[in-house]
């Protein structure tokens, strides 16, 4: 089955549903997404959206925090145009329907980590639900938009794909569409459109611990890897500090449950299981340092004493202003027994975003003619080696505009496509052994997470990537021959990440932001790295 349109977006979160709404109702629109539409990690984002909005914050003082959060990596021209535009998408989302919370008739605006001012615009600490419910809800209103549940991406379309094209070299690679797979009717269709928008978010699910959903499994890094595309900066993982932490045994996919760094912003204090204070002992700016400095001391306390976890403290704060800002975590956690007016919190650091991702350009396109990453897929550049707080919705927000106005620009005078030929799975077999394929997650999830997590060195890099090369065998033998289903492809794609990962970390030979390795304490001149999966 084929379907031609003139944009197909992969993903509903944010980056998807907005870019969707950007562009020219004039032209079709289909945005698939692999689950319900709004399981995403948008869906789940807390905090806020950080935007200069107060009169006593600056465009340069937003820029000089981001920057500052990036490690030397940042590229300061992107961040200028992320900050500045900033302010006008938060009023799009208000235009649109998005219900934040007000102070005395004004944003109410929260401070966190690595911020110099309270710029965050928030909705409760249930920021993510309320604007995808408003994205999706203006997405449903508009004709020429059709979103597609349950459709999961399983490659792009490029020359590769195309018979008398496949062994052209070619600087100048395009991408026309993706084979999709409808999973309710197990049938892969093959999309054909002039330009696709991968949106796909994040990889949290590669670790064992982290904050991610189920949906991010990293499908969009390794579909653009195995298509050509250039990524960058992929060694820089930012654990949370602060997830809750549970010793249930439940599903190694269960997100553990975040709370959010607004709670250090109001004031939470982090202490030793003694009760004890320790951020002083590590930075100046306390619970308030950028987050690679905090989980890092978290990861150090928790090592030399040998305990599970630490405290997160507000008892000491009113009780009423704890349950009105943060009515969903005070919620949650009484449902685990902990009442945060009276208790403290215990947290751990978890896997949580990924700063690296699909290198783009300003307008969000890749180094494929017609493919554009937004979102947490791509890296544009505002992140360096260390997210800024609250920087992620933003990002995804100002990069997916630019993508759409620059592609209801250029819609017009794009080439002609080639004829490409449907999915082929002759010869394939239904799965029978779906055993491995759920014990070899579990491997890949917790070698990533021993070997490849908050402190890292030569040996451990060295002993993730071989067993992780030898999964990557086996599950792609197992690929070849079996057809299509959504573990597999799941599988397939959260290793070759976690394989980019560990290359991009051992390319590092020092220690910057997010990626701290025993070997390399010391920090060299600022430099990206891009990987690239050359295709002939
Ligand atoms: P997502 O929102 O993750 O959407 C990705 C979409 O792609 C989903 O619909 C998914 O189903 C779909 N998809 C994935 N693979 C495929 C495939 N193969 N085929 C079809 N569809 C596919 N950032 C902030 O700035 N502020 C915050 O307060 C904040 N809080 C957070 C709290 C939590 C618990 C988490 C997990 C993250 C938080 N973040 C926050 C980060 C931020 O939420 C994400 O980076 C951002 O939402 C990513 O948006 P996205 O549109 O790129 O991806
Ligand atoms: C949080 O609420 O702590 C998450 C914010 C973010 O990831 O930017």
């Amino acid at each position: 089955m084929k379907i031609k349109t003139n944009v197909l977006i992969i993903g509903s979160g944010i980056a998807g549903l907005y870019a969707a709404l950007n562009i020219d109702p004039k032209y079709e629109v289909y945005v698939v997404t692999k689950k319900n539409s709004t399981e995403s990690n948008t869906n789940y984002a807390q905090g806020g959206i950080a935007s200069v909005i107060d009169s006593s914050d600056s465009f340069q003082k937003h820029i000089n925090d981001s920057v500052i959060a990036g490690a030397g990596l940042c590229r300061q021209n992107i961040v200028e145009i992320m900050v500045k535009e900033g302010p006008q998408r938060i009023n799009d989302l208000i235009n649109l329907g998005t219900n934040f919370s007000y102070k005395n008739g004004n944003l109410d605006l929260a401070k966190e980590g690595g911020h110099s001012e309270k710029r965050i615009v928030h909705a409760a600490d249930l920021t993510g639900s309320e604007v995808e419910r408003s994205l999706l809800e203006a997405v449903n209103r508009r004709r020429n938009i059709h979103l597609l549940e349950n459709h999961i991406a399983i490659d792009l379309i490029t020359e590769h794909n195309v018979l008398n094209l496949r062994n052209q070299v070619s600087d100048t690679r395009h991408c026309w569409g993706a084979y999709i797979l409808d999973i309710n009717n197990n049938i892969v269709i093959t999309f054909i459109s002039n330009v696709t928008i991968l949106a796909t978010g994040g990889l949290g699910q590669v670790y064992l611990h982290t904050t991610n959903p189920q949906i991010a499994t990293g499908d969009g890094f390794a579909i653009a890897y195995r298509a050509g595309a250039k990524i960058g900066n992929m060694e820089f993982i930012q654990f949370h500090p602060t997830s809750f932490y549970s010793n249930e045994v439940g599903s190694i996919f269960n997100p553990s449950f975040l709370i959010s760094e607004a709670v250090r912003g109001f004031g939470g204090k982090l202490r030793l299981k003694t009760g004890e204070e320790f951020m002083h002992k590590y930075d100046s700016r306390l619970e308030l340092a950028p987050r690679d400095i905090v989980a890092r001391a978290i990861d150090n306390e928790l090592k030399k004493r040998g305990d599970d976890y630490v405290f997160l403290d507000v008892t000491f704060k009113n009780s009423d202003d704890i349950k009105e800002h943060f009515p969903h975590i005070y919620k949650r956690c009484l449902e685990k027994g902990i009442d945060i007016t009276q208790d403290y919190i215990p947290v751990v650091p978890a896997a949580h975003y990924s700063c690296g991702g699909v290198l783009v350009d300003s307008n969000s396109h890749s180094c494929l003619n017609g493919l554009y990453a937004c979102g947490e897929i791509s890296m544009t550049g505002v992140h360096g080696a260390n997210r800024l707080a609250s920087n992620s919705l933003l990002e995804a927000l100002v990069f997916s505009h630019r993508a759409a106005n620059q592609i209801n620009l250029n819609l017009n005078s794009i080439d002609s496509i080639p004829e490409i030929p449907e999915w082929d799975d002759s010869g394939t077999l239904s799965a029978d052994e779906k055993v491995m394929i759920s014990h070899s997650f579990r491997e890949v999830k917790q070698c990533m997470w021993d070997y490849v997590g908050i402190v890292r060195s030569d040996l451990r890099l060295q002993r993730a990537e071989d067993r992780i090369k030898l999964l990557h065998k086996e599950v792609e033998e197992l690929y070849k021959k079996t057809k299509v289903f959504e573990d597999i492809l799941e599988l397939r794609n959260l290793i070759i990440c976690s394989l980019i990962i560990i290359e991009s970390a051992k390319l590092r030979k020092e220690s910057r932001g997010l990626h701290y390795t025993l070997d390399y304490p010391e920090l060299l001149d600022p430099q990206e790295t891009i990987i690239q999966n050359i295709i002939l």
